[in-house]
């Protein structure tokens, strides 16, 4: 069964809803210069709260190739949550996509499994597909415990999911130590935990939700590397931090088939 590779480009804290409209409009240029094609893979760029109306006026108004979402959502639904956003706002917005269990939330927000669970399942209910993300820090690569630990996180961020959602989401496998590191995993290292991912999908869930589930790595994903790491069978994707803020560089990211 063939799954449509997503990149997504993870703004994190960057670009205010002004320079969001110059960095969607030469994204789509660029997108346009590569000759993208839809169907050979999908561009979404995942943007701050404040920048997420602009980006769907631009979008929408302007029928762009681009899906685009959020970094985060409340685990509530409305209510005295100061500060907080629901899922109902992102899909009144439109949002396609939202991220949760970060590993920036996870590290400066306390965020555990089980947050992260109800998150994906906010997310879910609203009828929009969360990108959920595991990794391991460096400590644990370094005891060569990533498998059975990123394995551990699966069971948790999974927990009570259907076969059908969870064939429909999508996983973000993001090694800690990789991320805006410039040090990139390895595609073989990519591939034995995204292959491990799924395996464990299929245990707990079948084949056939393993075979839909979409599995992204993202760790210093460029335009120079990505072409090796989407060479892998069990990466659908890449979810791009620093190179995505660039959208030249991340239109070729997106077009990494054709090179
Ligand atoms: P970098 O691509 O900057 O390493 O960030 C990866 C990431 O955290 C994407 O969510």
């Amino acid at each position: 069964m063939a799954r449509l590779p997503l990149l997504a480009g993870n703004w994190k804290m960057n670009l205010d809803h002004v320079e969001a409209t110059g960095v969607v409009q030469k994204l789509a240029w660029s997108l346009a210069d590569y000759h993208y094609d839809k169907e050979k893979a999908e561009a979404a760029v995942i943007v701050p709260f404040t920048d997420i109306r602009t980006v769907q006026l631009l979008i929408e108004g302007d029928k762009l190739p681009i899906a685009y979402g959020a970094q985060d959502v409340s685990v509530h639904d409305a209510g005295a949550y100061t500060g907080e956003v629901d899922a109902q706002m992102l899909a009144k917005l439109s949002c396609a996509y939202v991220t949760v269990g970060h590993s920036e939330r996870r590290e400066y927000h306390g965020e555990t499994d089980e947050i992260i669970n109800a998150k994906a399942k906010k997310v879910i209910e609203y009828g929009m597909t969360p990108i959920i993300c595991v990794g391991e820090k460096l400590e644990i690569r370094r005891e060569g415990t990533h498998v059975p630990f990123v394995l551990a996180q699966i069971d948790g961020v999974l927990a009570g999911l259907t076969a059908e959602q969870v064939g429909a989401l999508v996983i973000a496998y993001e090694p800690v130590w990789a991320i805006g590191t410039g040090e990139v995993a390895t595609p073989a290292d990519a591939q034995e935990v995204c292959g491990a991912i799924r395996v464990r999908v299929s245990e707990l869930l079948g084949a056939d939700a393993a075979a839909k589930v979409r599995i992204q790595y993202g760790g210093s994903v460029k335009s120079s590397n990505v072409v090796d790491i989407m060479a892998q069978p069990d990466v659908d994707g890449a979810l791009v931090g620093g190179a995505a803020l660039d959208p030249a560089e991340f239109a070729r990211i997106v077009t990494y088939y054709a090179r």
